[in-house]
C-alpha cells in the first residue's frame, strides 16, 4: 500500500499538520440541552425502554441510530468490535445480520455471547446490551435479506467479508457482478448470510448529565423476571 497524496503532503515541511492532542482538548460532550430521564419511571422490562428511547432519538434527529458496535471474544478470549446495522429488538432479543464465514462470525461460532453499544449523542445516551448469540435458521436469515434492499443483496452476494483482498479491481468486478445478479435475481440466495439474535442478561440504559450527574439504569434477567438497579457514573 502506498502512502495516498494527501498524507505525504501533510508531511511536506512548512505544511500545517493537525494537532491532535489539541484537538482533543477543544472538543466537549454534554454541551447541549440534554432531557431528563426518571429511572423511577421506567418500565419493567428493557425491550419498551429500547424502543421508546429508539423512536426518541429518531425523533431527535440522531444520525443513524440504527447502528451499533457489536463486541464480540475470539477463541483466545481476546476482545474485538465493529459497527453493524440492527435489524430488530423483540421478546427474542435484539438482532443483526452477517456473514457465519466472517471474522465475527467465526468468533461467534466459538464463543456464541457478545455486547452491543448504541451512543445516541444527540441526547446523551447510551444503551450497552450483553447476552449469549444465536443463529435463525436459514429461511428466517434469507428472508431477512431479501426484505432488504438491492444494496444490501449486492453486498452480501459479494461475499468473502474478512478475507484479504487482492486489489480494489478484484472488488470491483465481483461487486458489479454481485449488483448485477441482485437485480436480476432479487431472492438469490447467500447461504453464509445469517440473523443473529442476541437475547439479552443484561440492559444498561445511560442517561449523559452537563453536571455529569450521569444515571444509569440496569436491567438484570432473574428467575422472576426483570430486576432493575442504578450504578454509580
Ligand atoms: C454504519 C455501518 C454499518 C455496518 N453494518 C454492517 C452489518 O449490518 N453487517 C455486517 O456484516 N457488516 C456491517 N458493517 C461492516 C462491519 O463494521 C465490518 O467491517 C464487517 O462486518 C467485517 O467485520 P469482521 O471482520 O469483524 O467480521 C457496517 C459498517 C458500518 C460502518
Amino acid at each position: 500500500m502506498g502512502t495516498d497524496h494527501h498524507e505525504r503532503d501533510l508531511h511536506e515541511p512548512g505544511l500545517h499538520e493537525p494537532d491532535l492532542h489539541e484537538l482533543l482538548r477543544s472538543l466537549r460532550v454534554w454541551d447541549i440541552d440534554l432531557p431528563s430521564f426518571d429511572p423511577a419511571a421506567a418500565p419493567a422490562g428493557p425491550l419498551a425502554l429500547f424502543t421508546a428511547w429508539f423512536a426518541q432519538a429518531v425523533a431527535a434527529g440522531q444520525v443513524e441510530p440504527h447502528t451499533m458496535s457489536l463486541a464480540t471474544a475470539d477463541e483466545a478470549g481476546l476482545p474485538d468490535v465493529r459497527t453493524v446495522m440492527l435489524h430488530g429488538a423483540d421478546a427474542s432479543g435484539w438482532s443483526f445480520a452477517t456473514h457465519d464465514g466472517s471474522r465475527k462470525g467465526r468468533q461467534l461460532a466459538a464463543r456464541p455471547y457478545a455486547a452491543l453499544g448504541f451512543y445516541w449523542p444527540a441526547q446523551g445516551r447510551q444503551v450497552r446490551v450483553r447476552g449469549p448469540v444465536t443463529s435463525a435458521p436459514s429461511a428466517e436469515s434469507q428472508a431477512d435479506l431479501h426484505a432488504r434492499s438491492t444494496g444490501a443483496l449486492a453486498a452480501a452476494l459479494t461475499g468473502r467479508q474478512s478475507e484479504v483482498l487482492a486489489s480494489l479491481e478484484e472488488l470491483a468486478r465481483e461487486s458489479q457482478a454481485a449488483w448485477e445478479r441482485a437485480q436480476r435475481e432479487p431472492d438469490a440466495p447467500v447461504p453464509s448470510w445469517t440473523l443473529y439474535r442476541l437475547r439479552p442478561d443484561e440492559v444498561e440504559f445511560f442517561q449523559g448529565d452537563a453536571a455529569r450527574r450521569h444515571v444509569r439504569l440496569v436491567y438484570r434477567r432473574t428467575e422472576q423476571g426483570w430486576a432493575k438497579e442504578l450504578l454509580w457514573p
